[in-house]
């Protein structure tokens, strides 16, 4: 028999070097026990790994390795045999990992998953508290992951968190982050955490504003927030209360929404009711920031929503923000930013008496070594941002929308819609707002001919003229 002992609960490296020796060796499954220092039994010798032949080699596929690297990270105690018993498998089925319903490849791969679905848990309800004050604030968070996720989870908190001395602290590692890097400590009891802050209203105002009765679904909630995270997060003592006035204020939201107005007060019916209360830009803003709804805010710096007045006529539509946008928390502050500023300023129009936004609020990319390659948002980024653009209409009631662009043009008319048909021309919507489709600014960008630029550009900004003079006239109308 061998018996294994790894340095500590995620020692995957300590895990491949073994499983290697083993497998070289033709040690099989069941002559090899797996074990952690510390859960070792005293006087539980471990055994000397046996020298790898001379010439020995093989290869797995690499999805094997990604998927180890997750599942190893399991609480399961049975995962290191489990990988290996998968490990030696492969060595004759190469393809093995393709039959999902081999017990092994299924069980290895729930357990990467839960390991995932619980990193995802982890960036949602880490709430950190202020400890010290203003040079030497650091912040602390408690949190109790299911499985081994400290190290794996560390970095989104790096990016996310980055200006900020933190330490995220649970029973099994403490991860701390100083500005530059991120280490990794043992594990610590509750009683070693702040409980209490100035943040802690903060998240309590924050919630309380976002909390929609008539959008309660218990289940889902408790699904997404699962109790289990409650007790560590300071909006958590809202959440009961909330819930049993949900009833009653919905019920109130529904009764009070049809007053019917005075005689002398009835304007014809527009022909799109609007379905909900117009939003407050400012408070639209607060909400879009922790948006989630679909996986951009992953690797994005923040929410880039719209700016400008809530009085504007004309609201400007891009496609997301760039790499500058992302930073910056503006959108239209980078090279399209120019650009476009450069036409609006041809046109007449002030670009601070107009509200500017994008199709989608958060930076898609790919990184490409230190930069990070801009990518087109899908049909359904599109669609799941759609909310904001709406609701940043209903809070602004322009009288014109500009669309820049093939996503913009998709969101704002909520369909796809070939730019060179619909441009230059005003199209009304429903509710008698109307939109003006154009091309995007970064398009004259990208143009590689001199001529064709400049031929671009002037189309671009005599579409705008059409926005000015709309502008001019609704100002004179008013
Ligand atoms: N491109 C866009 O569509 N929006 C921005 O904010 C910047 C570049």
């Amino acid at each position: 028999m061998h018996h294994i002992i790894l340095e500590h609960d995620t020692d995957f490296d300590g895990w491949r070097k073994a499983a290697r020796s083993l497998v070289l060796n033709h040690v099989s499954p069941s002559d090899v026990t797996w074990l952690v220092q510390g859960d070792a039994p005293e006087l539980f010798e471990p055994t000397a790994l046996p020298p790898e032949p001379p010439n020995g080699t093989f290869n797995v596929p690499a999805k094997f390795v990604e998927l180890a690297k997750a599942a190893i990270l399991h609480r399961n105690h049975e995962r290191f045999a489990l990988l290996y018993r998968l490990l030696w498998r492969l060595r004759s089925h190469h393809d093995l990992l393709m039959v999902a319903t081999d017990p092994d490849v299924a069980q290895v791969a729930a357990m990467a998953r839960a390991v995932h679905h619980d990193e995802h848990k982890m960036h949602a309800f880490v709430r950190f508290r202020e400890i010290g004050r203003e040079q030497n604030a650091h912040y602390v968070a408690w949190f109790e992951p299911e499985h081994h996720i400290v190290e794996l989870a560390a970095p989104f908190f790096a990016r996310r968190f980055a200006d900020m001395p933190w330490s995220i602290l649970t029973p099994d590692a403490c991860a701390h982050w100083d500005g530059h890097a991120v280490s990794i400590t043992p594990g610590v009891a509750k009683a070693e955490a702040p409980t209490e802050d100035r943040l802690e209203e903060t998240w309590r105002r924050y919630y309380a504003s976002i909390f929609n009765p008539a959008r309660l679904k218990v289940k889902a909630m408790q699904t997404e927030m699962p109790k289990r995270y409650w007790r560590n997060l300071p909006e958590a003592s809202l959440i009961k209360p909330l819930i049993e006035s949900a009833g009653r204020s919905a019920s109130a939201m529904i009764a009070g929404a049809a007053t019917e107005p005075h005689k002398s007060q009835k304007r014809e019916e527009p022909p799109m009711v609007r379905k909900q209360a117009a939003d407050d830009i400012e408070a639209l803003r607060d909400e879009a920031a922790g948006c989630r709804a679909c996986p951009l805010w992953k690797d994005a710096t923040q929410t880039v929503f719209g700016e400008g007045p809530q009085a504007a006529e004309i609201m400007l539509v891009g496609e997301q923000p760039g790499d500058k946008e992302d930073l910056a928390g503006k959108p239209f502050v980078g090279p399209a930013g120019q650009m476009l500023d450069r036409a609006l300023d041809e046109t007449g129009i002030d670009r601070s008496k107009v509200y500017v936004t994008n199709a989608v609020k958060h930076f898609k990319f790919v990184p490409r070594g230190k930069i990070r390659l801009h990518q087109k948002p899908n049909t359904s980024e599109i669609r799941t941002c759609r909310q904001w653009y709406e609701r940043e209409r209903a809070a602004i009631k322009p009288a014109l929308v500009v669309a820049m662009g093939a996503t913009a043009a998709q969101c704002v008319l909520g369909k796809t819609t070939p730019i060179n048909k619909s441009r230059g021309r005003l199209i009304d919507l429903e509710d008698g707002t109307r939109v003006l489709v154009t091309v995007h600014p970064s398009y004259l960008l990208r143009l590689p001919d001199a001529d064709a630029k400049a031929r671009e550009y002037q189309r671009f900004v005599d579409d705008l003229k059409i926005a000015a003079a709309h502008l001019r006239r609704s100002v004179r109308a008013a």
